[in-house]
This record gives structure tokens, C-alpha cells and sequence, in this order.
């Protein structure tokens, strides 16, 4: 971490910690490091921190580390070559590809493996902008996408694409009504997000495939946030194209896939060799392939623990805080989340400021997608849910995975209820 970083971290410890309060406006770096190491700090950081910013990323599992270490140290073939080494590296990339099509219910030859849920998304939104499958140049998304899409989209319009954005109201939800009164004649794809990353807020992704495909319309949803978290099924949904990441279930980064139905043509947005049937350029990243397709086999036996036990959790973790902090509201319609993501705001609290203090405290969430956090722009997510300027910024994610604890939820509501008071305090010192 630079030298400011560390600074700035310190800082917000001793904002927090009154009894130094006094140290706040004579702090050089010398007094900062040692402060931070002489109080223990270091090292309890180290020991026993707690992880609730699954959302951004999930650790790699022991099973999917170990099933890739061997086609690192052993089988480290190229999938395409005709060797042993290489046979036996694609044997494994099939068998990885099935384990995929099984988590959303699709054929294996729909599977297309990319280097995550950002290429997935700029292949199926260019890949359909440039098919020329039917006329036209307009594309219909929402406000609330992750930025894979949202500044795909506004390459597509330096491009010649229209965009339409479909907005959302505070239950974080769009609404399909808007979608179909957005489509023209010239409408070539509609992109919704299956799960919001912020929120966790399940959109009606089914409702609004129906009406796609309805008008002849290639359907595409980004459901890096949802697989894994609640049943994810491409023929249910009626999706033409998907999107899915490995490392937010457990696998490494670096690894995604395109589901894309049988059918539909896409012109490619990676150029080069014949891999992936033609359909994505570059050599297989046959570890990265391996390990995506063990967490989706460790995905599908724990759907029902993600929905019930995890799900448990989440609502465990809010009702301590509830109980513990008065002025925590909801962001989004709660009967419509994902199981192990809870987007709260804190009346009179700093997103950010609880962030660092949370993270001095061990405990690692954050104030919305990792993408947007650190830029200090308020989210455009909760933005678009029409919420309160201060309610936007006093607002923090906690999102759960399945090796979460109820002790750690308990750890967690503690840490949040002494880092809210101590926040809530400061502030009144300051501008009181
Ligand atoms: C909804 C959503 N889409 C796309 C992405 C990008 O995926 P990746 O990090 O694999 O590129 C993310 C990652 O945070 C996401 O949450």
C-alpha cells in the first residue's frame, strides 16, 4: 500500500479512537507508522479479519485450487495441441464445459470460456452490434448495469448505437412494462442484468426475455452476480446470451464464460486462432478452465445451503445491526435479493468513512461495486433509485458467501455498532 494510503488509513483509526483524537491535526508519516505498529494494530489486522465483500470477489476454494494446480505443474499442455499433454489438457476443458452447462441448465457447446464477466459482456453486446442480424442500431439497457455494460454502451453509441437506459425506482427493480415501450423497430438488443451487483436486487429478467423474443429481439443478461447465489437456468430465463464470472464463486480471476444459445450468431470479439469453435480467439486458460468448472460442480451442491442457510445469515446479520443501531434502512425491495447480499444505509454515517473504520477493525465490506468504490462518485446504482443524496452516501454493502459463520455475523454487528457510534460522535464534534 503507498505511503498516502497507509497515511489516510491511519487517520480515519485515530478519527475513530478519541482517546487520540488530539493527534488528528499534527500527523506526519514518521508519528503514523509507528502509532499503527506500536498500538498492535499490524498485527491484529493480520490475525483475524473478517471477509464480507463477496460481491467484489470470493476466496478460491481448497477443492478448486488443488484441481488447477495439476494442470500447472503436470498437464500444462495446450489444449489444442495433439499430444498427450495436450489431449489430456482438453479433456479437462470439456469436462469443465459440461460442469458449466449443467450450473445454468445449458448444452455444453453454448459454453464459451473468456477471461471473465467483463469480455463476456463486451462479446455479447459488440458481438450483436456488429452480426447485422437484423436492421437497426438500437440497444435498450438500464441505469443500474455494472460498467462492463454501461461503458460497452457508450462505445456503442461513438459507434453509431442508440441507447435506450430503462430507469428504476427505490425498490431498485426494472420494470418490464418500460422495457417493452422502449422497443422500436430497429431495436437489436436488450441487456439486463440478472442480479444487481450493489443491491443484489433480482431483476425480472424472464418477463422481459419473453418480450424479447416476442419482437425477434437477441436477449442478453449479465448474471455475474446471481449464479451460484439462486437457481440460474438459461431455458428459464429464455436468455439468447449470459454472462458469468469465475472469481465470484469461488474460482480464480481471470476466467468467465458466454453462455450463447445455439443459433445465434455473433460476429467475434476476440481475433485469432480457431479456439472455442471459432467463437473466442486465444489460448485456453486450461488451470483458470479447470478450477471455473470444480467451483460449478461445489456451486450446484451448495444452491440449496446459499438459499436457506446463507440466506439466514444476511437476514441474522440485519437484525443485529437493526437492533444494535437506530437509523438503518433497506436500499431496494428486500423480497427481491439475493441471498447473501444486504445494501444498508446508515443515517448520519459516511459509506467511505465506515469502510476504512470497518477495515482498521478487521472486518472487510464495502460501500458498493469495488469498481466504483475508491473513485468517491456516488453510486450510480443507488443514484438511479431516486435515493436521498445522504442516504446514497451513508450506504454499505455486506455481502456474504458460503463459508460465512454466525459468529462472524455476530463479530460483524458489533464491529458496525461501535464503528457507527464512534462515527456518529465525531461528527457531531466536528460540526457541531
Ligand atoms: C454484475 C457484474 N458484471 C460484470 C462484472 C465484471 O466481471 P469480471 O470482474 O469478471 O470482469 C462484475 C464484477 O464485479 C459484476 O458484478
Amino acid at each position: 500500500m503507498a505511503k498516502e494510503d497507509w497515511k489516510e488509513f491511519a487517520i480515519v483509526r485515530l478519527a475513530t479512537d478519541f482517546t487520540r483524537f488530539d493527534l488528528l491535526s499534527s500527523l506526519t508519516w514518521p508519528e503514523v507508522n509507528g502509532y499503527f505498529y506500536s498500538s498492535g494494530f499490524g498485527a491484529f489486522m493480520i490475525k483475524s479479519r473478517i471477509y464480507l465483500d463477496n460481491s467484489a470477489t470470493t476466496r478460491v476454494d481448497e477443492p478448486v485450487l488443488e484441481a488447477m494446480v495439476r494442470f500447472m505443474r503436470e498437464v500444462y499442455g495446450n489444449a489444442s495441441s495433439i499430444h498427450t499433454f495436450g489431449q489430456e489438457a482438453r479433456a479437462a476443458v470439456e469436462d469443465a464445459r459440461r460442469a458449466v452447462a449443467d450450473l445454468v441448465g445449458a448444452d455444453s457447446r453454448e459454453i464459451v470460456f473468456t477471461s471473465g464477466g467483463t469480455e463476456s459482456d463486451n462479446t455479447a453486446l459488440w458481438g450483436v452490434f456488429r452480426s447485422g442480424y437484423r436492421p437497426g442500431n438500437h440497444v435498450i439497457t438500464t441505469r443500474i448495469e455494472h460498467p462492463a455494460i454501461l461503458a460497452t454502451c457508450k462505445a456503442l453509441e461513438y459507434a453509431g448505437a442508440d441507447i435506450t437506459y430503462i430507469p428504476v425506482g427505490s425498490s431498485g427493480r426494472v420494470d418490464p412494462a418500460d422495457v417493452a415501450a422502449a422497443i422500436t423497430d430497429r431495436t437489436i438488443l436488450i441487456s439486463v442484468m440478472h442480479a444487481n451487483n450493489e443491491t443484489g436486487i433480482i431483476q425480472p429478467v424472464r418477463e422481459i426475455s419473453a418480450i424479447a423474443r416476442e419482437r425477434g429481439i437477441v436477449m442478453h443478461t449479465d448474471a455475474v452476480q446471481s449464479v451460484g447465489k439462486i437457481p440460474v437456468n438459461v431455458k428459464e430465463l429464455g436468455v439468447d446470451l449470459l454472462s458469468l464470472s469465475g472469481h465470484k464463486i469461488h474460482a480464480p480471476k481471470g476466467i468467465g464464460v458466454l453462455y450463447i444459445r445455439k443459433g445465434v450468431k455473433l460476429v467475434p470479439f476476440m481475433t485469432g486462432g480457431s479456439h472455442e469453435r471459432k467463437r473466442r480467439a486465444g489460448t485456453e486458460n486450461v488451470p483458470g478452465i479447470v478450477g471455473l468448472g470444480e467451483a460449478a460442480r461445489l456451486a450446484m451442491e451448495r444452491l440449496p445451503e446459499m438459499t436457506a442457510r446463507v440466506a439466514a445469515l444476511r437476514d441474522h446479520l440485519e437484525a443485529n445491526l437493526r437492533d444494535r443501531i437506530a437509523g438503518v434502512r433497506d436500499n431496494g425491495a428486500p423480497e427481491y435479493r439475493l441471498p447473501n447480499i444486504a445494501n444498508l444505509s446508515f443515517e448520519g454515517i459516511e459509506g467511505e468513512a465506515a469502510v476504512i473504520a470497518m477495515d482498521l477493525e478487521g472486518v472487510a465490506v464495502s460501500t458498493g461495486s469495488a469498481c466504483a468504490s475508491g473513485s468517491l462518485e456516488p453510486s450510480h446504482v443507488l443514484v438511479a433509485m431516486g435515493l436521498r443524496p445522504e442516504v446514497v452516501q451513508g450506504s454499505l454493502r455486506f455481502s456474504l458467501c458460503y463459508h460465512n459463520t454466525e459468529a462472524e455475523i455476530d463479530a460483524v454487528a458489533e464491529t458496525m455498532a461501535r464503528v457507527a457510534e464512534r462515527l456518529r460522535r465525531l461528527a457531531r464534534r466536528v460540526y457541531v
